[in-house]
């Protein structure tokens, strides 16, 4: 099959973008051959994190910084998965959504992270431009509505979603720190969920590559 590219972008920073490149990747292995590549030069979240631990044999990918990625390597994979530094405005995501087969634009829902994003993403479905989807992360638990609120407005809005969302859960920082995959966070069962999370995602992105 003909690779792949699916690419993780925001406008705003610090909304998990880093973290769904890297999980995401580790459950699209489970499908076919999978390299990730870091095009955040000035972080490098997901290299580090899957980078980190030489004693550590859960990463079922490859992975790559973008400086060291060339067109040509991307070929004897199924899937490409591109962990963007943030800050993409509408033109940015259009070239993206052009040269990606879809793009996740993930979003917490505080305050700050969704403000601007319909405004951001508007001109894309004026456009005409459909490859592309919010995915809700870090979503509080019950009784905080903030999550369900948001995934109303931006429904009323005509932005495309993924109808599962990430929930919040201290396992993701964790794993981010020990270098391993969240699900193998010991001692914390919601570890799992946000893992299983991440699993139904990787359902609905299958769906739409
Ligand atoms: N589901 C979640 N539950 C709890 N914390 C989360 C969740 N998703 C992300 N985070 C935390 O939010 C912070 C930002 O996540 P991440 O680094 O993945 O975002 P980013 O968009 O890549 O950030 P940047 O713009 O800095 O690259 C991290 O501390 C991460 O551990
Ligand atoms: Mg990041």
């Amino acid at each position: 099959m003909a690779t792949k590219l699916i690419s993780v972008a925001s406008e705003k920073g610090g909304v998990g973008k880093s973290t769904t490149a890297v999980t995401l990747a580790a459950h699209l292995a489970e499908h076919g051959r999978t390299l990730l590549v870091d095009a955040d030069e000035r972080l490098h979240s997901a290299w580090k994190w899957t980078t980190k631990r030489d004693d550590y044999a859960g990463w079922p990918f490859d992975t790559v910084k973008y400086a060291d990625f060339n067109n040509e390597m991307a070929s004897p994979y199924d899937f490409v998965v591109l962990d963007t530094k943030g800050g993409e405005g509408k033109n940015e995501l259009t070239a993206l959504s052009e040269a990606s087969n879809l793009i996740i634009i993930p979003c917490k829902p505080d305050g700050l992270s969704a403000d601007g994003l319909v405004e951001t993403l508007q001109p894309l479905i004026a456009g005409g431009i459909t490859n592309y989807r919010v995915l809700l992360t870090d979503i509080p638990p019950a009784p905080n509505s903030d999550g369900l609120d948001l995934r109303l407005e931006l429904d009323a809005a005509g932005i495309p979603m993924f109808a599962h969302g990430i929930r919040h859960a201290v396992a993701v920082s964790k794993a981010a720190r020990e270098g391993i995959r969240i699900r193998d966070v010991k001692g914390d069962r919601y570890a799992k969920l946000v893992w299983m999370d991440y699993e139904l995602v990787c359902r609905e992105v299958l769906r739409h590559v």
